[in-house]
C-alpha cells in the first residue's frame, strides 16, 4: 500500500489507473469502514481510501480534538487488506489557506443531523468535493450508517453534475445490534450495555409500522419516550420518507427511521430502512 500525504505525488501514482473506487473515511477504522474497503475492491482496479478528520463538519464545542486517532493501526488493516492507495493529508494540505469557500446547501442539510449539528453538512459537502476533485474517482462509496450524509453526498453529485458514481455500504452492526461507530469508544460498560437500545427503539417502530400503524408522529413520540425512560437524551427520532428525505407522508411507502440520542456525554446515530 502507497500512503500519500501530497496532493501531486497522489495524483501521479494515480494516473495510470483505469477505474478507482475511493472510501473517504476520518480513520479509527473498523470492521464498517473495512465492508466499505471490500465493496470498493470489488467495483474497481484500484482502491483509495482517505483518513483526514476534518475540522469543518464539527462544531466548536465538539470533539474534534479528542477524535479518536489510530493511524498506525489503521494502515496495518488497510494494507492487511491489500488497499493500494491511502491518502493521509495534514490540514495544511487540505487547507492551505483558510477554506472559506463553502458550499451551500439545500434545505434537508438543515434537518436532522443538520438541525442538532449546523453547519455540519456543509463541512461534510465541502471535504467531500475537495476530495473528489483531487482524487477524480469513478466510484465513491458510502455506508448507510449516516444515511443523511449519503442522501446529501448523491445530490450534490447529482445537482453539480460530478462524475463519479455513489454508492451505499450496508450498516455494519456488533451481534446485540449496536451499529459501528469510532464515537462507540467514549461508551463505558454500562453504556456499552444500553447502547443497543437505539437500535431496538428502531426495530421496535419499524414493526409497528409494517403492522399496520401510520400515526407516524405518535410513533415517533413513543419511541422518544421509550428511550427517555431508559435514561437517554433523544435530539430526534423520526419517520422521514427516504428518497424526498422530508418528513413522511401517511401513504409514503419507501421510508426510513432516523435517530440520534445521547447516552450521557456519547451522541449515537442510527437509522433503518423500510
Ligand atoms: P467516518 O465516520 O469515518 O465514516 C467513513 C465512512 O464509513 C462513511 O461513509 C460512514 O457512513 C461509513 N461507516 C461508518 N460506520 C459504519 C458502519 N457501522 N457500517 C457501514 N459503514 C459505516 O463519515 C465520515 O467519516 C465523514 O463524514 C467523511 C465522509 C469521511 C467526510 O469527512
Amino acid at each position: 500500500m502507497k500512503i500519500y500525504r501530497d496532493i501531486n505525488e497522489l495524483r501521479s501514482n494515480l494516473k495510470s489507473s483505469s477505474t478507482i473506487a475511493f472510501v473517504p473515511t476520518m480513520g479509527n477504522l473498523h470492521a464498517g469502514h473495512l465492508a466499505l474497503v471490500k465493496q470498493a475492491q470489488q467495483q474497481a482496479d484500484h482502491v483509495v481510501v482517505s483518513i483526514f478528520v476534518n475540522r469543518l463538519q464539527f462544531l466548536p464545542h465538539e470533539d474534534f480534538d479528542r477524535y479518536p486517532r489510530t493511524f498506525e493501526e489503521d494502515c496495518s488493516v488497510l494494507s492487511g487488506l491489500n488497499v493500494n492507495t491511502l491518502f493521509a493529508p495534514d490540514e495544511k494540505i487540505l487547507f492551505p489557506t483558510q477554506q472559506d469557500f463553502l458550499l451551500a446547501l439545500p434545505p434537508v442539510a438543515d434537518t436532522l443531523e443538520g438541525e442538532f449539528r449546523p453547519g455540519f453538512f456543509r463541512g461534510v459537502a465541502t471535504i467531500v468535493l475537495k476530495l473528489f476533485n483531487i482524487i477524480q474517482p469513478d466510484i465513491a462509496i458510502f455506508g448507510k450508517k449516516d444515511y443523511q450524509q449519503l442522501h446529501i453526498v448523491r445530490e450534490m453529485v447529482k445537482q453539480l453534475n460530478i462524475p463519479v458514481e455513489v454508492l451505499a455500504g450496508e450498516t455494519v452492526r456488533t451481534a446485540d445490534g449496536l451499529a459501528l461507530s469510532s464515537r462507540n469508544r467514549y461508551l463505558n460498560t454500562s453504556q456499552r450495555t444500553e447502547a443497543c437500545y437505539l437500535y431496538q427503539a428502531l426495530l421496535h417502530t419499524k414493526q409497528k409500522i409494517i403492522s399496520g400503524q401510520k400515526n407516524f408522529s405518535e410513533l415517533q413520540q413513543q419511541a422518544t419516550t421509550w428511550l427517555e425512560n431508559r435514561g437517554w437524551k433523544v435530539d430526534y427520532l423520526r419517520i422521514h420518507n427516504r428518497l424526498s428525505f422530508m418528513p413522511a407522508q401517511t401513504d409514503d411507502q419507501d421510508l426510513i427511521l432516523l435517530g440520534a440520542a445521547w447516552l450521557d456525554k456519547t451522541r449515537l446515530i442510527d437509522n433503518l430502512e423500510i
